[in-house]
């Protein structure tokens, strides 16, 4: 059971349909990740209560998540895949996290500010401490790397502050975790608004595409996708709507952007965003139908989560009877 390796964990919310923003910017990269570490993934449920959702989809998309990871190339033999209501250890910790996390500090952080904007009739606690159970999730495993997009770094630094403050009043408590950003794909940016990521949640279906999009749906969203005022495909700040596109299209073929802008030299908009619609579409392919028969097999995703929630619950138990021992909790 004992791992020497160094540990990454990462979660993703079963709060919508991914998107290749997610796809792009995280679960992509996972499977590389399994060689060099040991590797935890969480469908990170309780964070999704944060807004309203209907019981039903939420029960329906935690079976969806995991079947989606596995089917991006994720093998649960090699990994811990799970879901994080089933290791209690999470809610624990992160109580006593609350306690070591500054009210201004959680002012501070931009998804609370957008989140609490956009969902003004529901700023609950929840989604106050949001970042305090996310630093749970990291900590209790002593975490060393967090890959993630680039929106969720500003909460892993707040966990290392949270990490550092604790391990001050108590030594050797908690690893201090670093984030792993990808060079490309870190931050995919909605269709429509390119100023703006792409987000699962987006209203304007035409904003997002999802990782379960048929070929149709991806080729037209691509097609209506913003672009700029002249007609050159270039990398530039002025240019968010083509960058966004160069950096999908780079991001599913392999090729670097200079590459991509070469390849496209003196051609139109028209056919590059078939092209980007095309790449994407082939590559989701083949992770769509292996979805579709996993999702199938109920019995088989219940028995992964099992199997990810027994070992999460091995190692998150041992940080947490330390942190419970070091506050000066009586241990049974
Ligand atoms: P979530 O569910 O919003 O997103 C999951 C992962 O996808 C990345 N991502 C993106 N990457 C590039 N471009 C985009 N447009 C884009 N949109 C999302 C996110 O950065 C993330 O890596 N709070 C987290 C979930 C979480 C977590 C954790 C992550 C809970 N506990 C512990 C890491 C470690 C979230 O809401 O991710």
């Amino acid at each position: 059971m004992i791992d020497s390796r160094p540990v990454s964990f990462s979660g993703v919310q079963p709060s919508g349909n991914l998107t290749i923003g997610n796809y792009l910017g995280a679960i992509k990269n996972f499977p590389e990740f399994s060689e060099k570490y040991k590797c935890f993934y969480c469908v990170v449920d309780e964070h999704a209560i944060t807004v309203r959702q209907k019981p039903a989809e939420l029960r329906r998309r935690t079976y969806e998540t995991p079947a989606l990871y596995i089917a991006c190339g994720l093998d649960p033999e090699k990994n811990t895949l799970y879901v994080q209501s089933h290791v209690p250890a999470h809610a624990e910790l992160a109580w006593i996290l609350n306690c070591f996390t500054m009210f201004g500090e959680l002012s501070r952080m931009t998804q609370f500010k957008d989140k609490s904007a956009k969902h003004a009739d529901n700023i609950n606690a929840g989604l106050f401490t949001y970042p305090t159970l996310m630093a749970a999730d990291i900590l209790l495993y002593q975490t060393d790397v967090v890959p993630i997009g680039i929106d969720q770094k500003q909460h892993v630094e707040l966990t290392r502050n949270i990490a550092d403050r604790f391990n001050q009043l108590f030594p050797d408590t908690f690893t201090v975790p670093e984030p792993i950003i990808p060079k490309a794909g870190a931050k995919i940016m909605s269709l429509q608004e390119p100023d703006k990521k792409m987000s699962k949640s987006d209203e304007n279906e035409n904003a997002v595409v999802r990782i379960l999009d048929d070929r149709d749906t991806i080729i037209r969203k691509f097609k209506r996708a913003v672009t700029d005022s002249d007609s050159a495909i270039v990398c530039s700040p002025d240019k968010p709507g083509v960058t966004n596109l160069i950096t999908i299209y780079s991001c599913f073929t392999g090729k670097t952007a200079e590459e991509v802008e070469k390849e496209f030299e003196g051609r139109g908009y028209g056919e590059f965003k078939l092209a980007v619609g095309d790449a994407c579409a082939a590559k989701l392919a083949p992770v769509q139908e292996e979805y579709k028969r996993l999702l199938a097999d109920k019995a088989y995703l219940e028995s992964v989560m099992k199997k990810g929630a027994e070992e999460a619950t091995y190692y998150a138990r041992k940080t947490l009877s330390k942190v419970r021992r070091k506050v000066g909790f009586v241990n049974l």
